[in-house]
């Protein structure tokens, strides 16, 4: 299947899961959390936002003077933002038809928080179609990726990396699992390698603390997302940014 197919079916399945706010409500609080733990700030952007399942945009409009939204589906944003009732007023902007598979975006100023969410594993699935998926090249895919969300967060700002790591498909076991197993649970996962491909946390970890302008980072505790008819396990790595 070419990239262009398959972005395609990310349209359709857009439009299929549009009305997954009440599903998504673990996924969406668990983010919520993390994106306002430092307070106030002057611009959040999210990368892959779609339908928004995962953003309360009125409830982060309290916390920042402006919220970007990027996104190749224009109309995923659009109508999230007609559901979630926010509009310009409320600071929330939509950066639609922009394809992030080169991690070329440039924005036009810095953020002062930056999330990827649940769009790595999206993009790479692009990516390996039309490229060998070796491990180098799925590192520097990466790199790319996390480059792109470092270069457009301001200084001693905030880069939220998270994705969705695996999902019932080939671990039936977590639809069912209670959330205190969760992170147990995964690590085994990791070290028998069922995870879905450049998404190993400790890879990322290293990727992103080898890099001068981040100043710390951490792993964030695992959680769960229904989507449609699948459970995913999702988990994220919040990077602080150093001083210039
Ligand atoms: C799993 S969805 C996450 C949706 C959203 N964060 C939510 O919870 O409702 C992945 C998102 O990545 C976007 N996406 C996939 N490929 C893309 C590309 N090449 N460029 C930009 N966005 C892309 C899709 O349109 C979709 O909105």
């Amino acid at each position: 299947m070419a990239a262009k197919q398959l972005l395609d079916l990310q349209f359709q399945h857009n439009r299929q899961t549009q009305h997954n706010w009440e599903r998504s409500r673990v996924h969406r609080e668990a983010i919520h959390d993390h994106l306002v733990r430092y307070g106030n700030a002057a611009l959040l952007r999210a990368y892959g936002a779609g339908n928004c399942n995962d953003l309360d945009l009125m409830e982060l409009s309290k916390h920042f003077t402006a919220i970007e939204l990027v996104d190749i589906d224009t109309k995923a944003m659009e109508s999230a933002l007609i559901r979630q009732n926010v509009n310009t007023d409320d600071g929330v902007r939509i950066l639609g038809d922009i394809d992030l598979l080169s991690s070329a975006h440039v924005p036009s100023q810095p953020a002062d928080v930056t999330v990827s969410s649940c769009l790595f594993t999206q993009l790479l699935e692009q990516f390996i179609e039309d490229n060998a998926a070796t491990a180098d090249l799925i590192s520097e895919f990466r790199r790319q990726h996390l480059n792109m969300l470092i270069s457009g967060t301001s200084s001693q700002g905030h880069v939220y990396f998270i994705t969705d790591l695996v999902s019932d498909l080939t671990a039936p076991q977590l639809k069912q699992l209670p959330n205190d197993q969760l992170n147990g649970f995964l690590s085994n996962l990791i070290e028998r390698r069922n995870f879905f491909s450049g998404t190993n946390p400790f890879a990322i970890l290293k990727q992103l603390e080898s890099d001068s302008r981040v100043q710390s980072t951490n792993l964030l505790d695992a959680w769960k997302w229904t989507l449609g008819p699948r459970t995913f396990a999702v988990y994220g790595i919040h990077a602080q940014l150093d001083t210039n």
